[in-house]
């Protein structure tokens, strides 16, 4: 997943794709370049690492031009080496690429065999090469890079300029986002809204196998048969303004501090409290005629998706199926007629979680997404869609998206047995009700913040940790154990409590420690046995838990993180807070980039 930009504007492009470029460097981070139009030739200037570094090398070599492209890289072929830094380019194209291009090893032996020449180990040039033999044969720009996509397999966003011609630029879509901007006698292409943001709020997007052509003037689509269609134009509401950390040292802990914010936006959204109701947006769907609910996400949405399991069948009495987004676009599921599948994403992007949702609508299920970018591919192919309303997430690991993307599930739940009939309205009062605390005592939970602290430097020389939990808290304990591994890079593995004794206790001794995600709930007596033979073995336990669970965790749990005591029906959403700011905390005593973690980026747009 990768970040690219394009403008053909009516002043100097260099720091404009720059700025663009700042706000995409969330998808990959391991090399960014740009190539601009001078004199009718392309120059580029690339460099390895992050934007700074190329920032630097423009600052030292000053790019002209006012047409050009940017891009940020999440290196998918070929190391992050300055060869492998897009722009790619020939004497008579350039071009920048997100995706994956699956035939470039046989492309790339065709146009060797015709005599041309690769300078990178990329999928990419060959693209380039591609459109430049095409164009050697003859063809004119646009019609070369048509020609050229119908050779292509795989997913790609490519924004592509020519030499000698300033007042053109191409885009490609298939299988990865690209927006068109509209400017005043400018006009714009990037990966989302928020990078045009500061250039135009006019936008437009490409959909899947469209190609379009920009000059000075405007925009014109082609589809993949290469008629013209026509691409309706709206205004983003993404703001031009860069987000910063504010007095916060990463935006990953000024994010986990906009925990308890961005649950109460997204109850402000779905619950009535005068009336102790859920007010969901209207769905095309009725949800009391569902045969089954199929939740369907990567990565942390996917751990959202498996608490919300929890919710939707013990309340609705509707079997629910979670499902990795990678996984069930391959297995060939079987959906019963009358399905719902909700797909769960912060970015709205991740491509495996977009092929499920394509594939759910091709087998006739209903479609719903919960996305935080209300304007993602996601968002506009699903049926519906619930926002999270938790704001832009630039760090890599999510974090208050998830707090987010739980409310929202919790209240899904919530419409779902009151249209089922399996709850009542003093039901739907009493949960409401205890949805409505959440913020409260998530904004307690972050005032733990110095017994989080003192756990982390127990613990951050661990080489590897052990999360446990049952129920819904097991999750929870996969959620910790993934941010402790992406932001820390200490090994971790979250597993349900009571599978222990079934192998994983081998790995037990004095140096592991085990973090147990234990609230007082049902689970809790048998939670406490588990630890009880991990302690037995030498293991240092952590608990996450409530006053009353910590006051019989005494003697056992060699340290605690107390949450304040809340309905069981909440607490997992609280209890992602702690593991959270205990990844984050150990994360910076071990010195790692915590927003922007090796080999990560924040929107997997790549599968
Ligand atoms: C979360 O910390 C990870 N960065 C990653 O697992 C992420 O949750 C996953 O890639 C799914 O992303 P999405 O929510 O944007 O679809």
């Amino acid at each position: 997943m990768c970040g690219i930009v394009g403008i053909i504007g009516q002043e100097p492009a260099a720091p404009r794709l720059l700025e663009a470029l700042k706000r995409l460097e969330y998808r990959g981070y391991d090399s960014a370049g740009l190539a601009t139009i001078v004199n009718g030739h392309i120059e580029r200037r690339r460099a390895p690492g992050k934007l700074a570094a190329l920032a630097e090398a423009v600052a030292a070599e000053p790019l002209p031009g006012t047409t050009g492209i940017g891009h940020t890289r999440w290196a998918t072929h070929g190391a992050p080496t300055e060869a492998n830094a897009h722009p790619h380019a020939t004497e008579r194209v350039a071009l920048v690429h997100n995706g994956i291009i699956e035939n470039f090893a046989e492309l790339r032996a065709e146009l060797s065999a015709a005599g041309y020449r690769f300078t990178s180990q990329t999928d990419t040039e060959t693209v380039a090469v591609l459109i430049t033999q095409l164009i050697d044969q003859g063809l004119e720009p646009v019609a070369a890079s048509q020609a050229a996509m119908k050779r292509l397999r795989g997913a790609f966003a490519l924004a592509v300029v020519f030499a000698g011609r300033k007042d053109l630029l191409v885009g490609l879509r298939r299988g990865s986002p690209m927006a068109v901007g509209f400017g005043d006698g400018e006009m714009f292409l990037g990966s989302d809204a928020m990078a045009l943001a500061p250039l135009t709020r006019r936008i437009a997007y490409l959909e899947e196998g469209d190609c379009v052509v920009l000059d000075s003037n405007g925009a014109t689509f082609f589809d993949e048969s290469d008629h013209t269609v026509a691409r309706k134009v709206s205004t983003t509401a993404a703001s031009g303004a860069l987000v910063g950390k504010g007095n916060y040292r990463h935006f990953m802990q000024k994010e986990i501090f906009e925990h308890p914010t961005v649950i109460g936006d997204t109850l402000h959204q779905l619950v009535d409290p005068a009336r102790g109701a859920v007010t969901l947006p209207d769905l095309p769907f009725d949800l009391a005629s569902l045969s089954r609910v199929t939740l369907i996400a990567c990565g942390t949405s996917y751990y959202a998706a498996q608490v919300a399991r929890g919710w939707i069948e013990k309340l609705a009495r509707i079997p629910v199926e979670t499902d990795i987004a990678s996984e069930f676009r391959y297995r060939d599921p079987v959906l019963a007629p009358g399905g719902l599948c909700v797909f769960v994403s912060q970015s709205g992007e991740t491509a495996d979680t977009l092929a499920a949702l394509r594939l759910s609508k091709a087998l006739g299920q209903r479609t719903l997404g919960i996305v935080n970018v209300p304007e993602s591919s996601i968002a506009r192919e699903a049926e519906a869609m619930i926002q999270t309303v938790a704001g832009p997430e630039i760090g890599v690991a999510s974090t208050k998206a998830m707090s987010a993307q739980l409310t929202v599930l919790a209240c899904l739940a919530l419409a779902l047995a009151r249209a089922r009939g399996t709850l009542d309205a003093q039901g739907e009062r009493r949960l409401t009700a205890a949805l409505t605390a959440v913020p409260a005592a998530a904004a307690e939970v972050l005032d733990t913040e110095a017994a989080v602290r003192r756990i982390a430097a127990d613990i951050f020389e661990a080489r590897t940790v052990l999360y446990l939990g049952r129920g819904q808290s097991w999750p929870v304990a996969m959620e910790g154990a993934l941010k402790l591994k992406e932001i820390s890079y200490i090994h971790a593995e979250g597993y349900a409590a009571g599978e222990m004794k079934h192998g994983p206790i081998a790995l037990i001794d004095e140096r592991v420690p085990v973090i147990a995600i234990a609230p007082s709930d049902a689970h809790f007596e048998k939670t406490v046995s588990n630890l009880q033979e991990a302690a037995a073995r030498g293991a240092k336990v952590i608990a996450v838990t409530d006053p009353k669970g910590a006051r019989q965790l005494e003697g056992l749990a060699h340290d605690c993180l107390v949450m304040p005591a809340v309905d069981a029906f909440v607490a997992p959403i609280l209890a992602v807070i702690p593991v959270h700011m205990l990844a984050y905390h150990v994360a910076v005593l071990r010195g790692t980039d915590v927003d922007q973690p090796r080999n990560l980026a924040k929107s997997v747009t790549v599968e």
